[in-house]
């Protein structure tokens, strides 16, 4: 039997072993995805810690429970290691490692590069190897395959290689990886139609494209899409703050209209492993082009800036009640880059945080996500919220909306609030004390 029949037997009848190479916010569902249908999965982490973790049947990702995992191991088709020597056997192998950016802001693919050295040294014929992470177009074709090829194996006729992009939207429980369409690129007919049979087993619909580099730019495409409208709504909020016209109002109005508009809300700046960056992977190839993004540039800046218009807001706010920011007790509630997830990659309160303690403030927050937080070296703790804490700060500042908080409390027993999300309106909880963005 041919390779692209025996793989296809394979994935068929679920007797193909899947590699997850990198098993975090992305790797890891997905990894207990096609656990919980049967494939036997094995997933490699460079992080002792994580592996730890796993080994004890412990959680570091919200949306996927400890329960999860001990019922994946304990059926016995999910195993994890720290050495990559699991690798060996896998028919399948799935990238999912870290895409930064370097201090200098260009693309850091450090991470894929390593993690396809580790698959190249256990590539053997008949497997199929498929990108998630998100990069630049060409990184499947110049990096990967190039590494991949240098082992004297050949594309198609030894191996299948695909890009296949991840589009999960973590701490969203109407979406998890088995109910958004999946997007697939890959250089051959034989690799679509394989990579496209795989996804099929966990997910409802696979959208195959021609090439990676169509697959590439399309996950760059949504993530641009975002950035940029991003960074229009919050220039556009700054604005009706100068004109005294409230945007929220603005934006709900604008939504009535059955066609040609999308809402997009302001909040306290971007955060995340994706939207601060991702676009900066597109601008970066495009310059190797010859071609300036301007849009994505300036909304980036946009967006970048927004922390400290923030700034600027809980100074005029607690000067309307004859207060100075040099001094004032300001409770941070929310540090991570959105509600309900544990993730404080870029996260924008990190920024007002900073930047208050520059002024003097003197800022202490509440995350129940995150038990403890360190910036520049200062580690501070969560502080337990209780009415009488609540009356000790001068001002607190939503900043992550998560919904375990007790936003009744909060209300009634802070001096003054400023609500970056919108949140205490959508829970009918405004008053006099509270200001939204
Ligand atoms: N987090 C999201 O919401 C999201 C959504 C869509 C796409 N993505 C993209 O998916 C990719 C992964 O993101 P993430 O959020 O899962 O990152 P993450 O940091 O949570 O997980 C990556 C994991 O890879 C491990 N790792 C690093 N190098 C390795 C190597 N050489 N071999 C094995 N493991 C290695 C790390 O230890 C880490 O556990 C990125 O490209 C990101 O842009 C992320």
């Amino acid at each position: 039997m041919g390779i692209y029949k025996s793989l296809r037997k394979k994935v068929t009848d679920k007797t193909a072993v899947i590699t997850v190479v990198g098993l975090g916010y992305v790797g890891l569902p997905m990894a207990i995805a096609f656990a919980k249908k049967g494939y036997k999965v094995n997933g490699f982490d460079t992080s002792t810690k994580r592996i730890d973790n796993l080994h004890k049947g412990i959680s570091y990702i919200n949306d996927v429970s400890s329960g999860e995992i001990r019922e994946v191991v304990k059926s016995g088709r999910f195993h994890v290691s720290g050495e990559e020597t699991i690798l060996s056997g896998s028919d399948v192998l799935i990238i999912c490692v870290p895409t930064p950016l370097r201090k200098t802001k260009v693309p850091n693919i450090s991470y894929v590069v390593q993690a396809s050295r580790t698959v190249a040294r256990y590539l053997r014929r008949g497997q199929m190897i498929i990108l998630e992470s998100t990069t630049y177009p060409g990184t499947t074709r110049d990096v990967i395959l190039t590494i991949l090829r240098k082992t004297g194996l050949a594309l198609d006729k030894d191996f299948f290689l695909s890009f296949s992009p991840e589009r999960i939207d973590p701490g969203n429980p109407d979406y998890d990886f088995t109910n958004i369409p999946k997007v697939l690129g890959s250089f051959t007919e034989d690799g679509r139609k394989l990579g496209k049979e795989l996804y099929s087993k966990v997910i409802k619909t696979v959208v195959d494209v021609s090439s990676p580099e169509v697959a590439e730019v399309t996950k760059l495409l949504e993530n641009t899409f975002r950035i940029v409208n991003i960074g229009l709504i919050n220039e556009f909020s700054h604005l009706c703050h100068k004109l005294g016209i409230d945007v929220w109002e603005v934006i709900e109005a604008a939504k009535t209209k059955p066609f040609g508009f999308m809402p997009f809300y302001p909040g306290p700046g971007i955060g995340g492993h994706c939207i601060p960056k991702d676009p900066v992977y597109l601008s970066w190839k495009a310059r190797k082009v010859g071609f300036e993004t301007r849009l994505i540039d300036i909304a980036a800046e946009v967006n970048r800036n927004v922390p400290t218009h923030m700034v600027e807001r809980i100074i005029t706010i607690l000067g309307k009640y004859g207060k100075k920011v040099h001094g004032s007790k300001v409770l941070i509630l929310g540090v991570t880059y959105k509600k309900d997830v544990n993730d404080l990659r870029e996260s924008p309160a990190l920024d007002i945080i900073k930047l208050l303690a520059k002024k003097g403030a003197d800022i202490s927050y509440h995350d129940p996500y995150i038990p403890y937080l360190d910036i520049g070296g200062i580690r501070s703790e969560s502080i337990v919220l209780s009415k009488k804490t609540l009356r000790t700060f001068d001002i607190a500042v939503i900043t992550a909306d998560h919904s375990s908080l007790n936003y009744k409390e909060i209300v009634d027993c802070s001096n003054l609030i400023f609500d970056t999300r919108n949140i205490l309106t959508k829970l009918n909880l405004t008053g006099k004390k509270t200001v939204r963005l």
